[in-house]
């Protein structure tokens, strides 16, 4: 009876002093993102570029190997409670990778802040999700939905606009994108006339083009994004608009985008935190690793992916791959200087970005860099209590 006891200990004792270490089970990361509707592409670019990371890191982040789980969130906030559920409970992830749409990530953030699991946002801008829900488990790669469009506010009032309609989805990112750009347009002596919406994710936008025409604001400032943005930028070119009133907003509306809009997008300004000629080695270098293994050019959806894949492996490399040390892994985590292919970037005290935006100008199928709009912006993170 003592014997295949006695022989699984030595045989166990044997494998520890070949391999060094016991064998860790692989890491189970589960992305919930969308990959259908207006968002489908947003969601693909960001698993991409996450994937790229760990490829490129010989597919272990912090020497675990990554088993990789997957829920289509279809950008609904009706449905996300259960779907963030099926990755926390059903398939029992260690880390929840989501999502695009700021509703969507409101609810991720409870649950998670309720199941202590590990959240990376790479995308939406929920100003909450690092505002009044920030939590030690919760950290986004992307930014707030305040950040670029603040920054472009600041813009437009240098640029002696004096008046403004904005247009939008009517959810969170479309509501917080144009506070942050009143804020700063105003506060720069501009005045906002309308603010426009549209139900998301609707793309009837005739009636309120007629509105825009009516009223003669010196700009348009819009939140759009993905298919959404793609409608958006044809049908205002299409109605003339854009030869009298410039159509101004964070660089969502044309990131991605630039195939499908085609002439209509031409010469349009935006601010965002990456810009397709940055030229840098870092950059290039993504750039030309992310075309070798996708066949596509990547866009801002793809660094935020990239990145969050990186600062988990800033994590994991911390604690050599062991998930149980959590705090050492947050702590690590938390002081992460990112190298990213948007430029270098840390983390401020709510775990959102501190980083460059850039004004950018469509030249051709690029989002092209005219300048940096605000240097190292952080999010006020109104209502974080970490
Ligand atoms: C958002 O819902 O936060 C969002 C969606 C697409 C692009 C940018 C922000």
């Amino acid at each position: 009876m003592q014997r295949p006891i006695l022989t699984a200990v030595i045989g166990a004792s044997l494998a520890l002093a070949v391999c060094g270490a016991p064998a860790q089970d692989k890491l189970k990361v589960g992305f919930m993102l969308p990959y259908t509707g207006t968002y489908a592409a947003l969601g693909t670019a960001i698993e991409n570029g996450f994937r790229l990371y760990v490829q490129e890191s010989g597919g272990k982040l912090g020497g675990r190997q990554i088993e990789y789980f997957k829920v289509d969130d279809e950008s609904d906030p009706s449905k996300a409670t259960d779907n963030v559920n099926r990755l926390i409970k059903r398939d029992q992830v260690d880390v929840l990778v989501g999502t695009v749409h700021s509703g969507v990530a409101m609810a991720m953030a409870k649950a998670v802040r309720e199941s202590n699991t590990l959240l990376i946002v790479p995308n939406a801008g929920a100003d909450a999700v690092t505002g009044s829900m920030c939590a030690p488990n919760i950290f986004r790669t992307s930014f707030s939905n305040w950040q670029p469009a603040y920054a472009m506010g600041q813009v437009a009032a240098e640029r002696k606009h004096k008046t403004a309609v904005t247009i939008t989805w009517k959810y969170a990112a479309g509501d917080e994108s144009v506070a942050g750009f009143k804020e700063a347009f105003e506060k720069g002596g501009g005045k906002v006339l309308k603010e426009l919406t549209v139900p998301f994710p609707n793309v009837e936008f005739q009636a309120l083009l007629t509105e825009i025409a009516a009223t003669k604001p010196d700009i348009v400032y819009s939140f759009f994004a993905g298919g959404g943005a793609v409608k958006f930028v044809k049908d205002y070119a299409d109605a003339g608009l854009n030869k009298s009133i410039p159509l101004y907003g964070p660089g969502f509306l044309t990131d991605g985008t630039l195939d499908a809009q085609g002439d209509a997008a031409q010469g349009m300004l935006t601010t965002l935190h990456y810009a397709d000629n940055l030229n840098t080695p870092r950059d290039k270098a993504f750039r030309l690793s992310y075309v070798k293994a996708y066949k596509l050019q990547p866009d801002v959806y793809a660094v935020q992916g990239y990145d969050a894949a990186q600062l988990l492996g800033v994590g994991m490399s911390a604690v050599k791959g062991d998930f149980t040390k959590r705090d050492d892994m947050i702590a690590a985590m938390e002081k992460a200087r990112i190298d990213s292919p948007r430029g270098p970037f840390s983390l401020g005290k709510s775990h959102n970005p501190v980083q460059d935006i850039y004004l950018r100008k469509v030249e051709g199928k690029e989002n092209r860099l005219v300048g940096v709009a605000v240097k190292g912006l952080a999010d006020p993170g109104r209502g974080c209590r970490m």
